[in-house]
């Protein structure tokens, strides 16, 4: 039906001259040329017409992965965000620690933490985490400081060796300065990391290990052993 009709839009008289018309049509084609990015097709230098365009739109032009990863609409809302209104106070996030002693000197045990405070659970914290170095006497000389490697030396060779938490020194410290001893990795460890460089205390930086609670819980634990 489309095909007559065809036909007679194109003048044609019978199927003969239509088929003879498709072949010399399909060799004109043959020979012509198509520009994808405007779509003007130019046969044999003598016809010109336009098709539709398909010009080239890179490797990702069709989206068809429905992870939200790749859409177009995740990646307009990545960055540059929106900044917070100039001067306001995080309430939740990560936490902000102090960035000179004196700050960590002054900072006193959060309420929060201060009111829920289990001394069992804090003395089992201390077990897996600090006894091996500072001992259950903590007197600084856990397993570590005793143990023997196969060549016959002490696997601990490299001081400085676990502080005696039961010094003075200690025992002087503020809150804040104990918290800032556990966080940042010893006196020296905190020390060298408030100086901008990496600590290179034996003792772990618990900030990355341990829980601003959990930290906080052992201030209080070692303050309820070392008094002061
Ligand atoms: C791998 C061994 C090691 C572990 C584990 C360790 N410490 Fe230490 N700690 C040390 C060493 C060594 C020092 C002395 C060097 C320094 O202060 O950086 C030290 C120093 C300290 C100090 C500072 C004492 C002072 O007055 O100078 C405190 C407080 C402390 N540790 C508490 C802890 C607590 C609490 C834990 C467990 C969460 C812990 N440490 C785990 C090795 C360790």
């Amino acid at each position: 039906m489309t095909f007559s009709l065809g036909w007679k839009m194109i003048g044609l008289r019978n199927r003969k001259t239509a088929v003879l018309g498709a072949l010399l049509l399909a060799t004109l084609l043959a020979t012509a040329c198509y520009n994808t990015g405007t779509g003007a097709v130019n046969v044999g230098g003598a016809i010109n017409f336009t098709m539709p365009a398909f010009p080239e739109t890179g490797s990702h032009s069709v989206e068809m992965w429905t992870e939200m990863h790749f859409q177009p609409s995740y990646r307009v809302q990545e960055g540059p965000r929106l900044l917070p209104p100039e001067g306001s106070v995080p309430i939740s996030g990560a936490e902000i620690l102090p960035v000179s002693m004196d700050a960590f000197k002054a900072l006193e045990i959060p309420q929060e933490f201060s009111g829920n405070y289990d001394d069992a659970s804090a003395w089992r914290t201390y077990q897996v985490n600090c006894l091996v170095c500072h001992g259950g006497l903590l007197d600084g000389k856990g397993p570590i400081t005793t143990l023997v490697g196969s060549d016959g030396n002490l696997a601990y060779d490299r001081g400085p060796y676990p502080a005696d938490l039961r010094s003075d020194a200690t025992k002087n410290s503020t809150d804040g300065e104990l918290f800032g001893f556990i966080s940042g990795g010893g006196r020296q460890g905190l020390a060298v990391r408030l100086r901008g460089r990496d600590s290179t205390s034996p003792m772990p930086e618990y900030r990355k290990l341990l829980s601003e609670e959990d930290r906080w819980a052992l201030v209080q634990f070692l303050r309820s052993r070392i008094g002061q």
